[in-house]
């Protein structure tokens, strides 16, 4: 009897992901370095699963081109705002994501990209690339430091509430957050809830670590970038469209806020011409938030066994309830 199919839609996944999900299916992968629309829906059909990369849309067409035998979806990352939820549930496929292995990792590059952003780290390295490190004067690639500021952290979940704890050993003088509800972690670090507006007002150093939903999309907007303070530096972890990036890029040019590190941005891959580009106050990282060699490993390990507990009609390490 033919095994059931898996469509992967990434190349150099883990091996001993691939070999476990060899062993109960037959696995396609695409093959471009990371499919495309077209040929995703070329493939799609007759498949069992889809492994995804959160580049891959999933909706209802996809889902109508692959028919009845799709059963479960499978992303490799956290954060699903690529995939329409409601049209999985109508169709009754489950789904599943890749949390907890990542949020340390994650929130690494939050504090990496936060220093490198207000020590002017890229800035600093172009310089001395190009020449530019010649005649210094004690104000050369001088920043803000970290110590004695208010951060403020927009989505406390897990991996807001990690990067409250790290950033807690370097002496900051006070710790704000966004949350539903007050968190126990963070309020034992210190840390006062206060609301969006609240956070933007009074933040030296701000950092988005929240989803991307219908409610949060543009969540840091016009008018949110104008309440910043001049100097404040804006880091965002978690997806482009949480911030309305025209209104930061003009906000950018205008010097109107110190700086922006950004590991996600509006399109990715950012085309080469846009301006945030050029810009000596900002960092920009390709979404490698996760990238580390372990995690990386860990989350296609994790997303292979999402797929294979709806084979086996089991309980998914990781599913999101639909
Ligand atoms: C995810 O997995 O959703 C994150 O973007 C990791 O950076």
């Amino acid at each position: 009897m033919s095994k059931p199919q898996v469509l992967v839609t990434m190349k150099h996944i883990s091996e001993i992901a691939i070999n476990l999900l060899r062993e109960r299916f037959d696995v396609k992968i695409c093959d471009s370095m990371l499919a495309t629309r077209a040929e995703i829906l070329k493939e799609i059909p007759g498949k069992f699963a889809i492994y995804c990369s959160p580049l891959t849309k999933i909706d209802e067409e996809l889902i109508k081109t692959a028919g009845p035998s799709l059963k479960v979806v499978a992303t490799f990352s956290v954060g699903y705002d690529h995939v329409d939820l409601t049209a999985l549930k109508k169709y009754g496929i489950r789904f599943g994501n890749t949390p907890d292995v990542l949020t340390e990792t994650v929130a690494e590059t939050a504090v990496g990209l936060l220093i490198s952003t207000t020590r002017r780290f890229s800035e600093a390295t172009h310089a001395l690339k190009t020449g530019g490190w010649k005649n210094v004067t004690p104000d050369w690639m001088c920043g803000r430091g970290i110590r004695n500021s208010v951060v403020g952290i927009l989505g406390c979940g897990n991996i807001g509430t990690s990067i409250a704890k790290k950033l807690k050993t370097f002496e900051i003088s006070q710790l704000l957050y966004t949350s539903r509800t007050e968190k126990p972690a963070v309020k034992a670090l210190g840390g006062k809830l206060v609301n969006v507006d609240e956070l933007v007002e009074q933040s030296d150093f701000i950092i988005i670590s929240i989803a991307l939903t219908e409610d949060t999309k543009f969540i840091i907007n016009k008018e949110r970038i104008a309440k910043m303070k001049s100097h404040a530096v804006l880091v965002n972890i978690g997806r482009g469209g949480l911030i309305d990036q025209d209104a930061l890029i003009e906000a950018l040019q205008e010097n109107r806020i110190g700086g922006a590190g950004l590991d996600v941005m509006t399109p990715e891959p950012l085309p080469l011409d846009s301006p945030l580009i050029k810009m000596n106050n900002v960092v920009l990282l390709p979404h490698i938030g996760s990238a580390t060699i372990e995690t990386r490993r860990e989350m296609a390990i994790i997303v292979a066994k999402n797929i294979i507990a709806v084979l086996d009609n089991s309980a998914m390490p990781y599913e999101v309830l639909l």
